[in-house]
């Protein structure tokens, strides 16, 4: 179940009523209860001393307090403690864990007193910047994939009153997170989707019809073009599915653009292994294996709705990577689009072929810069856990710039080794590369794979997040769905490009 949700901003809090209730922050501080004893006397009813002395306890960072008087009906208090275990997603997080509890209540309105910026120095870039985290993690913990439960309950309404100064930033910001989660929300639902609906050809109709009608030129390139363009990587991997190989072209130009950015991201709606098959537990997560793809769509869907002065070219590279009697093999060679020829060692490293001539498309286009998403290896949640996603490149501006980015949004990057070294891995003795390197480092030589079909003279950087892309349980709002993750980090990258 999710909620219908309106949030909208108020300064003073006028009337409260039976179905609403109250969020409260307190600093922890040497003050707090006094803070707490004028936060009572403001009301007309009178504090629990049993309660309150529960909410001092060093213990206990939250107390819902219910009201026999019913204005409001509940008071959530939520101490802070800004110390070294603060984090810039604290809103967020608790944001989405309170939508959750909400659910099945009777709540109507959530009245919140947006604290003060100034509490938290060193960890929101701006005012305008905690606020959007309140209200991102608002519609994150109101996400659901609950299309395919028969028992439908009704959704219900619930508003978010933020209460602050100056009503109109509130409302500016509120206008643009919903921009932005609507594009969060887009992705969600691509990758949460099964594999038997979300073929290529569905990735392909729901990406056009939610994009072209923002003015983004989407194009899908069906096999025959792909024949055409002599994009037989594609064609390899995808040549087993009786749902054809296919590439998404999404074009936003703006009139006026700071950079052309060229977005690439892995479009594997369902990855078998192919003949190299996996075992079933590791098969179960794979229809989410078009998350680069998701998060590439997303991105363009936000950018076109918050009209960014920023001309972005999207590719996606989709295909199910299946069992057939036309299966490619481990031992083929494939001559992708560039000319460069490929090694098949193991029909399961099918991502980096795609990519392969998807990367060299991109580099056609001579975007200023190129960035890649991709649930490309499980090697890289060995390394980094599931919380970040890897970053590879050489270009440290651009490294810095993304990795900023990640950490505002705590869509959080990492960076990885990326030099030469690792180049000699991947040799082949009968193709140009091999697509797949030794037992350690393979997020790295992945990479590497990459760099082959990339343009030398374009930026570029490659996201591995096949760790953060799926749904774990470290936040509130990344534990029930598949995330959504890079969408918010690459909109905040782009704004600051
Ligand atoms: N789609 C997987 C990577 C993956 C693993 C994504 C877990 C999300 C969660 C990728 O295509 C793959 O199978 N990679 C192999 C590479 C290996 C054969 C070199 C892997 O990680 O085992
Ligand atoms: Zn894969
Ligand atoms: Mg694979």
């Amino acid at each position: 179940m999710h909620f219908n949700l309106k949030v909208k901003a108020e300064k003073d809090i006028l009337k409260f009523n039976y179905e609403s209730a109250l969020v409260k922050f307190f600093i922890d501080g040497d003050n707090l209860e006094k803070l707490v004893d004028d936060f009572f006397a403001s009301f007309s009813f009178p504090q629990n001393l049993t309660q309150k002395k529960f909410f001092l306890d060093k213990k206990n960072s939250e107390l819902t307090y219910y009201s026999s008087f019913g204005e409001p009906s509940v008071v959530f208090l939520k101490k802070i403690k800004v110390d070294k275990s603060f984090t810039a997603d604290f809103f967020r997080d608790y944001m989405a864990g309170l939508v959750q509890t909400l659910k099945g209540k009777q709540i109507k309105t959530i009245h919140l007193v947006v604290p003060a910026f100034s509490h938290f120095p060193g960890h929101f870039n701006s005012d305008e910047y905690l606020i959007q985290t309140i209200v991102e993690g608002i519609h994150l913990g109101n996400y659901s994939f609950d299309k395919y439960k028969s028992e439908k309950k009704n959704t219900e309404d619930l508003q978010f009153v933020l209460h602050y100064s100056n009503k109109t930033l509130v409302q500016n910001i509120i206008d643009k997170t919903n921009h932005i989660m609507s594009a969060v929300h887009f992705t969600r639902d691509l990758v949460n989707e099964p594999a038997i609906t979300l073929t290529p050809q569905e990735f392909g109709k729901r990406t056009k019809a939610e994009l072209s009608k923002l003015g983004v030129k989407v194009t899908v390139m069906n096999k025959m073009e792909l024949q055409k363009r002599k994009m037989n990587a594609i064609l390899a991997v995808g040549g087993a599915s009786e749902h054809h190989p296919l590439m998404i072209v999404l074009e936003y130009k703006p009139k006026i653009s700071k950079k052309k950015i060229a977005l690439v991201g892995k479009g594997v709606t369902y990855d078998s292994g192919g003949l190299s098959i996996k075992p079933t537990q590791s098969m179960l997560e794979m229809s989410a294996d078009m998350a680069g793809g998701g998060t590439v769509v997303g991105v363009i869907k936000a950018a076109a709705l918050l009209k960014m002065p920023v001309e972005i070219i999207g590719i996606v590279p989709c295909v199910e990577n299946m069992v057939n009697g036309s299966s490619y093999k481990p031992g083929d060679v494939i001559v992708s689009a560039s000319g460069k020829t490929i090694e098949v060692k193991d029909t399961d490293a099918e991502g980096r072929i795609i990519l392969a001539d998807a990367l060299h498309f991109a580099s056609k286009q001579k975007p200023d810069e190129i960035i890649d998403f991709a649930t490309l290896t499980g090697a890289i949640a060995v390394a980094l856990g599931v919380i970040m996603a890897g970053l590879f490149t050489k270009n440290d501006d651009l490294a810095n710039r993304l990795y900023e980015s990640g950490n505002k949004t705590f869509e959080r990057l990492w960076r990885m080794p990326f030099s030469d070294d690792y180049k000699s891995m991947i040799k082949s003795e009968i193709a140009d590369v091999s697509n797949l390197g030794p037992r350690w480092g393979g997020a790295i030589t992945a990479g590497k794979f990459l760099e082959h079909f990339i343009d030398e003279k374009i930026n570029w950087a490659h996201i591995d997040l096949a760790g953060p892309a799926l749904k774990h349980d470290f936040n509130n709002y990344t534990k029930n769905w598949d995330t959504g993750f890079g969408v918010r980090l690459m909109l905040d990258y782009l704004e600051n490009i």
